[in-house]
């Protein structure tokens, strides 16, 4: 595969290849070991400029695409909407073309509306990382998950992992369906049909109502979040109501037929889609996802910079 093999911009994993995909994986692999040493940082990308452009809040993915760009040896800048001239009425687009008269190299952006992410990349000449746009795609969320699954399973051929909760507001849901069903894995959806899309019939994925018979059924659950700021309508009776149903508690995972990997993107509803003796229970890989996030997310920089996965390899003794 040649050097520009996943192209300008990473904006979803629906128009990626299953090579691709691997390609990606493969390459945060000796970008893990980087951020293992006492000095994090090798020389791979000096003299690039990164923008993070934020316009949703954000823990894991903005810290995780710093450390992933700083361990590169990236510079960075940090955007927020609050203290930028957005909140004066700016457009998506000036601002970008005024970072881009500063000559910049990259742009990761996390943005409320779903298409923002390919809205700017069809537009500025820098490359564009979708860092999650509204309920669209978040892909490089959906690539740890892969990453963090693969190393579980080995392969994640006729791997079952159902994803769990408001799959309707996830993002982290799509990118996840595209990516594990590209790699081959058995792939269902658990939740209230309110918080499932209308469209699900037609995904190729397998639906439980129940949370027991996805228990059952899963050797891996990703829960999703109750995205609360986002459902203007009554989707749920209560937060309350929601755990005793579709709750994942210890209770009910003790009656599976095996050990099931717990995942989780977050952040999490403690106590609504997720028990804290789950979350940090011995089959939870809740930390490894995070951890994970950076290696994947140094590994896209790096192939969209135009790197080679040898390269990659080369790093480690940098
Ligand atoms: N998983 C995830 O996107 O978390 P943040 O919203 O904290 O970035």
């Amino acid at each position: 595969m040649s050097a520009a093999a996943i192209g300008k911009d990473l904006l979803g994993l629906a128009h990626l290849s299953a090579e691709q995909i691997t390609l990606i994986l493969d390459t945060a692999v000796p970008f893990k070991e980087i951020s293992e040493r006492a000095i994090k940082k090798v020389p791979t990308l000096r003299g690039m400029t990164i923008v993070n452009l934020f316009f949703e809040a954000s823990t894991r993915t903005r810290i995780s695409f710093e450390f992933a760009e700083k361990r590169l040896s990236a510079d960075t800048v940090n955007v927020a909407v609050s203290g930028s001239s957005v909140s004066k009425g700016e457009t998506l687009v000036d601002t970008a073309r005024n970072l881009e008269a500063m000559k910049i190299d990259m742009v990761v952006i996390r943005h409320p509306s779903s298409g923002a992410a390919r809205f700017l990349a069809d537009r500025i000449q820098s490359n564009v990382i979708n860092a999650g746009d509204g309920t669209h795609e978040h892909p490089t969320q959906g690539l740890l998950d892969l990453l963090t699954l693969r190393e579980r399973f080995g392969s994640l051929q006729g791997v079952r992992v159902c994803l769990c909760g408001d799959v309707l507001h996830s993002r982290v849901a799509r990118s996840n369906m595209w990516g594990l069903q590209k790699l081959g894995a058995e792939v269902a959806v658990c939740g209230p049909r309110s918080l499932l899309p209308n469209a699900i019939d037609e995904l190729g994925v397998q639906v439980f109502s129940r949370i027991e018979e996805a228990i059952e059924w899963a050797q891996a659950l990703n829960i999703l979040r109750l995205q609360l700021e986002r459902m203007q309508a009554g989707y749920i009776p209560s937060l309350r109501e929601y755990n005793r149903v579709f709750g994942v508690t210890r209770e009910r995972l003790e009656r599976a037929p095996r050990d099931i990997v717990i995942m989780h993107p977050g952040p999490m509803n403690r106590g609504v889609e997720i028990d804290s003796d789950v979350a940090d229970g011995p089959h939870s890989v809740i930390l490894e996802q995070v951890t994970n996030g950076v290696a994947v997310r140094m590994a896209v920089l790096y192939l969209l910079a135009g790197g080679r996965p040898e390269l990659a390899e080369a790093a480690k003794g940098q």
